[in-house]
């Protein structure tokens, strides 16, 4: 399964199709992603606290293209970016020499970080550790490479989200059962007009078989039909999962926010929905 996930993100960099058009690598690139992040996401923002890192080390896991990673460096931090993927870890390079923002990198697993142990002040993840096969192992690994009195900032899924509980369980995984049911050849007729989304997982659930995994995972990311095109592991998790799973810290509190949709809601109602049923999950746990 690690060797899916890897080869999964080593072809599917986080959120490079938000640069469509632009030249793969350029300033221009990066700024645009980046400005699509911090609009889309603002909790991201909110969360990392990113001036409140200055002159700290910080590692991130999972960073991906680098772009949280360059706003703790912009501001002071003394960073360092994992990531699973040679091209993660290469984008990211690229990002912060585009900048002329200084960093160290490396390729490497979660489950088994090449750190000392109280090494950093703070250890960043944000949508990583609920796509490795093994999270308890990623978990332990953050407990002990973070310094005593150090911080955890990690983001994964939200399992009592609107996401989670509305689109996929209530709508999607029921429609895709249907869908297969009425068309079990794995050809969808031109008739039916239908998000290409849709069509995308209906042909994964065909080619891989149903099951509510499979949807699940290959709803949390741009996943399309073929050879190792679809996202092959997403887990989602409750506020009492997380206060379990980093139950070894010495504080936890955990956050719920970020919602996509419901744009037209009053602002305090909305609010309220993305504190109780947002997508995203962070739990801010001190060694
Ligand atoms: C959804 S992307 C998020 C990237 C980045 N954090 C961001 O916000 O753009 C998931 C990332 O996690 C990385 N990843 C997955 N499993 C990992 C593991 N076991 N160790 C390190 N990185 C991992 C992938 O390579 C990918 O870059």
């Amino acid at each position: 399964m690690k060797e899916a996930v890897r080869e999964y993100w080593e072809s599917h960099p986080n959120a490079v199709n938000l640069g469509t058009g632009l030249i793969q690598g350029s300033k221009e690139f990066f700024e645009a992603i980046e400005r699509h992040r911090y609009t889309a996401e603002p909790c991201l923002q909110e969360m990392a606290q990113f001036p409140r890192w200055r002159e700290k080390r910080v590692l991130e896991i999972g960073c991906g293209i680098g772009t949280d990673l360059r706003q703790f460096s912009r501001d002071g931090a003394m960073v360092v970016g994992l990531d699973l993927t040679v091209e993660g870890v290469r984008m990211a390079r690229k990002g912060f020499a585009v900048f002329g923002l200084s960093g160290d990198f490396v390729v490497a697993d979660a489950e088994a970080l090449p750190f000392v142990s109280d090494a950093f002040d703070l250890i960043y993840s944000n949508g990583v550790i609920h796509h490795t096969p093994d999270i308890t192992a990623a978990v332990s690994e953050i407990h002990r490479v973070v310094k005593v009195g150090g911080e955890s900032l990690i983001m994964v899924y939200h399992r009592n989200s609107y996401f989670a509980l509305v689109v996929v369980q209530a709508l999607l995984i029921p429609g895709i059962r249907i869908l297969l049911w009425l068309f079990p050849r794995g050809i969808l007729p031109r008739w039916l007009r239908l998000p290409m989304g849709i069509k995308n997982i209906y042909r994964i659930t065909f080619e891989k078989g149903f099951s509510q995994e499979t949807i699940f995972a290959a709803s949390t990311d741009l996943s399309t039909p073929g050879d190792g095109n679809s996202n092959p592991l997403s887990h989602a998790y409750s506020r009492r999962d997380a206060a379990r799973m980093f139950s070894a810290f010495t504080s936890c509190k955990s956050y719920v926010r970020q919602l996509y949709h419901l744009k037209f809601l009053p602002p305090l109602l909305r609010n309220w929905i993305e504190r109780r049923a947002g997508w995203f999950l962070f739990v801010r746990a001190v060694k």
